[in-house]
């Protein structure tokens, strides 16, 4: 990291998100006076202060003002008003780059609260996250220069893998397949353990060997050139026992069950924008 793609970045709004992107960032060796927070009720900030040696406030015009970029984390219904009190207290936020976590809000909203001549980046990330194992979908509006889109990379990067989407349309179908995924594979591997206890397993051993082969099998998807196709093939001799599992997943469509999953939270997703 060079000091020229360091900011003083203050995040509005200290949850599990922040306290996760944050964290990360200290990991990666990111300055940590560079790293700012605030949140109305002092504990997590307390403990962030005291865990990474940053800056914190509960004042969010003090870390708003102080900030070249601002991570906007507070709950999608908050928002409005944080965002409001904002506008009227930061006299130069057309100045800063501003970070929006927030799920579903899109950037229309923010343009109205904020007014028109903002830049900003819109940032979807996932629960692994807080492992530093996330995805995050993350849109610019036209106003973003390559150097922000180069910051809001690295900063997001810190946490996990960074996917550039080209418009807000992507992002409701990333928060579909990556941001609810982890809880499609959680309820598939809750399916296998329960398979392996009804056979004879105990919870701890059946749990330990699902996750363990979920965990192998997304290393070998990430470190081979094969598609998944051609790695399903390879453990599936012909006429063997994966064959015969595998039947009965393709018998009941699996496929075709991700595609209306996957459909049916993204229809959510848009629903959910309109009520903001
Ligand atoms: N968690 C996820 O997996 C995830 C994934 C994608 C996107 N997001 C987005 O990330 C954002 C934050 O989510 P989270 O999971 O971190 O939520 P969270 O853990 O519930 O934290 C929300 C934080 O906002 C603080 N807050 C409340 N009012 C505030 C105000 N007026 N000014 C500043 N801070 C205020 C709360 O403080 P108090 O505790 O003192 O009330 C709390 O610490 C949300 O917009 C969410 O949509 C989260």
């Amino acid at each position: 990291m060079t000091s020229s793609n360091v900011r003083t970045i203050g995040f509005i709004g200290a949850g599990n998100m922040p306290q996760s992107i944050l964290g990360g960032m200290v990991k990666g060796g990111y300055p940590t006076t560079a790293i700012m927070a605030s949140n109305p009720s002092r504990p997590k900030l307390d403990m962030l202060e005291e865990k990474y040696g940053i800056y914190t406030s509960q004042d969010n015009h003090e870390i708003a003002g102080k900030a070249d970029v601002i991570v906007l984390s507070v709950k999608p219904q908050l928002m409005r008003d944080v965002c409001a009190d904002l506008a009227a207290h930061v006299p130069d936020l057309d100045e800063k780059l501003i970070i929006t976590i927030a799920a579903g809000l899109r950037f229309e909203r923010y343009y109205e609260y904020l007014g028109n001549n903002i830049t900003l980046v819109r940032v979807m990330p996932n629960t692994p996250s807080l492992v530093g194992e996330g995805v995050s979908g993350l849109v610019a509006d036209d106003k973003a220069t390559q150097a922000d889109r180069d910051f809001v990379t690295q900063v997001f990067n810190y946490v996990g893998l960074t996917l550039w989407l080209d418009n807000e349309d992507a992002i409701d179908v990333l928060g579909a397949v990556a941001g609810s995924g982890p809880a499609y594979f959680f309820e598939f591997m809750h399916g296998l353990q329960r398979a392996a206890e009804d056979l004879g397993f105990d919870a701890e051993q059946a749990r330990a060997m699902v996750q363990q082969t979920a965990f192998g099998a997304a290393r070998m998807a990430m470190e081979s050139d094969l598609s998944l196709v051609d790695l399903r093939k390879q453990v599936t001799s012909k006429g063997g026992s994966t064959a015969k599992g595998i039947e009965v997943y393709q018998n009941a469509q699996l496929s075709d069950i991700s595609k209306r999953a996957v459909g049916a939270a993204v229809t959510r997703n848009q629903e959910m924008a309109k009520l903001f």
